[in-house]
């Protein structure tokens, strides 16, 4: 049981992507043809990714998003509902799901494809805000390449919340206009590049500059050297754990969760980093975004043996 009691209901807004992993024989160049080696496909999204880690923990979450009417969209709501998240609130429309086609060579090199699909066509006039009982809402990218609609839904939903955390990604640290978002976000939790990017600052600085915009906590993702977290009162930097790595993928995301749910938990903010710390580590000892991540008993006998 949480310090706390009950959890807090979290919903996740951000695309939802069939991730498509092919290793190929090489990388070709315009004009040039390779060939396909083994293909590996895995439900994805970076916010999808976060909030099936929460779910994993026990945390109460629902799901905001598109899907398209074909047979990914069908893979993405069963997986989605195997783990527990509530999708009543992810539309179905017609034409493509979102879908990142990753092209790895031998030697590890990548070229990523991403097809937004419906993801561009979410539209807040869509959303059932009542619906969504979520105390806290946890954002991240939209491509908006064929419309800004998914972005602008996204400040206004953030107005509904209490809680609302944003992880920019690499797509939206390059929006001059992501400070209206982050002027709206409670928990900022962007990776290092990510964080001097938007605030052309060290990471430090970088964090003082958000929250002179009103974010109230900022939780740096710094790789192998784990996190940095403030509040504006204090300020942890807190060591990623010592594991044999497998494939990072996801290990934001993972953090992500580990984060929110001390947050949520109660838990002062430097316990918060070390269950992100936690989560992400577990995360990136096994293959893909998703198969690593711990249950609450796990982070709870990580956390009370600390
Ligand atoms: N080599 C590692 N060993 C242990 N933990 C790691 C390692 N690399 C990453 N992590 C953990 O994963 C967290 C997130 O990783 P990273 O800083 O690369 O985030 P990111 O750039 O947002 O990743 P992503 O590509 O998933 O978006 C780190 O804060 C750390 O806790
Ligand atoms: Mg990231």
């Amino acid at each position: 049981m949480g310090r706390l009691g009950s959890l807090a209901e979290v919903a996740g807004f951000g695309a939802l992507n069939v991730d498509k992993l092919f290793l190929v024989d090489r990388i070709p160049a315009r004009d040039e043809e390779g060939f396909v080696i083994d293909v590996k496909i895995a439900p994805g999204g970076s916010a999808a990714n976060t909030i099936v880690g929460l779910s994993r923990l026990g945390v109460k979450t629902v799901f905001v998003g598109k899907v398209g009417s074909d047979s990914e969209g069908e893979f993405l709501l069963c997986d989605l509902r195997n783990e527990g998240v509530d999708v009543s609130s992810v539309k179905v429309s017609e034409g493509r799901s979102g879908c990142a086609m990753v092209f790895v060579d031998p030697s590890g090199h990548r070229a990523i494809l991403v097809d937004p699909g419906v993801n561009d066509e979410v539209d807040f006039e869509e959303i059932n805000v009542e619906a969504l009982s979520a105390e806290a809402i946890h954002m991240t990218s939209f491509v908006c390449k064929s419309s800004d609609k998914p972005f602008e839904a996204q400040k206004k939903l953030a107005t509904f919340f209490d809680t609302v955390s944003l992880d920019p990604g690499t797509l939206y640290a390059e929006r001059a206009d992501v400070w209206e978002l982050i002027s709206k976000t409670t928990i900022f939790l962007p990776s290092v590049a990510e964080i001097e990017k938007i605030t052309g600052a060290d990471y430090r600085r970088g964090a003082e500059k958000v929250m002179a915009h009103g974010v109230k906590i900022v939780a740096v993702k710094l790789g192998e050297k784990g996190c940095y977290v403030t509040d504006g009162r204090k300020e942890f930097h807190i060591p990623a754990l010592k594991v044999s790595v497998a494939d990072t993928t996801g290990a934001g995301d993972a953090f992500n969760a580990g984060f929110l749910y001390a947050y949520l938990r109660g838990y002062d903010l430097d316990v918060c980093g070390v269950a992100g710390n936690y989560v992400a580590a577990k995360c990136v000892e096994k293959l893909g975004a998703r198969d690593g991540l711990p249950s609450e008993r796990d982070v709870e006998e990580y956390l009370s043996g600390l």
